[in-house]
């Protein structure tokens, strides 16, 4: 039997592990989906830990994303986006992946989304780093705004330096300048935490508009106010169990080889939301 695991600090109530388990019941592979749960400051123990122990790959949540980095090799994108949300236990040192990255891209794609013209991502924390690196490799032009400007920029930056339309095609704002840069925005990520369990959105209704796709990264509630207000201006909306589950669905992929039963894991994810 193989096992794979979710390390984060809580995981409780991760979606995961029925997630992943609803693939191995579909495809026959005999294995489990396990969630550890080590000191703030284990991350990277974890890591080694469970290479010890033949795990073979692990997902990896809040606050372990950067500091299993130090156990991995990264591979080329988790490196740049200085996160690692899966690790796969093939190679020695094992390699270190984002998925949020290909969940963001594979989201858009299920909703037949083009990811050209210009994306704006509110948010510059993990969700945020993934997303604009993610959609700046599709050669899309991405504006990061956040609460925290200083953090924005640095993004942007960071983005801007591996740019494949190059260096002017990323820079980061303050919160106020969303509804200008959506004005001409063909899309609209919020990877931030407003509309996590509340009713408020981190853009203003207004601002919203028929040629759009929006993705919420938050998938509590599912249909958040910033979804309901994009549906209204008659924007696609694509909501946040899209991006976990096609984050999974990578993984997935990436320690199996195989192709992922999307539907099964999709049903297994729903079903609990
Ligand atoms: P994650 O890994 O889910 O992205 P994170 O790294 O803690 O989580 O990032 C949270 C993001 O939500 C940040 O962009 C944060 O803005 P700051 O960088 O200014 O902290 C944003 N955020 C959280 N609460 C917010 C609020 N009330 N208004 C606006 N942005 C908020």
């Amino acid at each position: 039997m193989d096992v794979y695991g979710l390390v984060g600090n809580p995981v409780e109530h991760s979606l995961s592990p029925p997630m992943h388990e609803a693939a191995y019941d579909e495809l026959g592979i005999d294995a489990r989906y396990v969630t550890f749960e080590p000191a703030d400051d284990a991350g990277a123990a974890a890591v080694e830990s469970a290479a010890t122990l033949g795990v073979r790959g692990l997902n990896v949540t809040i606050p372990f994303k950067q500091q299993v980095l130090e156990a991995v090799d990264p591979a080329p994108l988790a490196a740049r986006i200085g996160a690692v949300n899966t690790v796969d236990f093939a190679t020695d040192p094992p390699t270190g992946y984002n998925t949020d990255a290909a969940g963001v891209v594979r989201a858009f794609a299920h909703h037949d989304v083009a990811l050209s013209g210009t994306a704006v991502v509110v948010g510059a924390g993990g969700a945020g780093r993934a997303a604009a690196f993610a959609l700046a490799d599709e050669g899309m032009t991405v504006h990061v705004a956040n609460r925290t400007v200083e953090k924005a920029t640095d993004l942007a930056a960071a983005v801007a330096a591996s740019h494949p339309a190059g260096p002017d095609a990323a820079a980061g704002h303050g919160l106020d300048a969303v509804p200008d840069l959506l004005a001409d925005a063909d899309v609209l990520v919020n990877a931030t935490s407003v509309g996590m369990e509340e009713d408020r959105s981190p853009v203003p209704a207004d601002a919203l508009h028929a040629d759009l796709a929006v993705l919420d990264a938050v998938y509590s509630p599912l249909e958040t106010r910033l979804l309901q207000d994009a549906a209204a201006a008659g924007a696609t909306t694509v909501d946040g169990a899209w991006m976990l589950l096609f984050q999974g669905v990578e993984a997935f992929e990436q320690w199996t080889g195989e192709a992922a039963p999307v539907d099964a894991m999709n049903d297994a994810l729903r079903t609990r939301l």
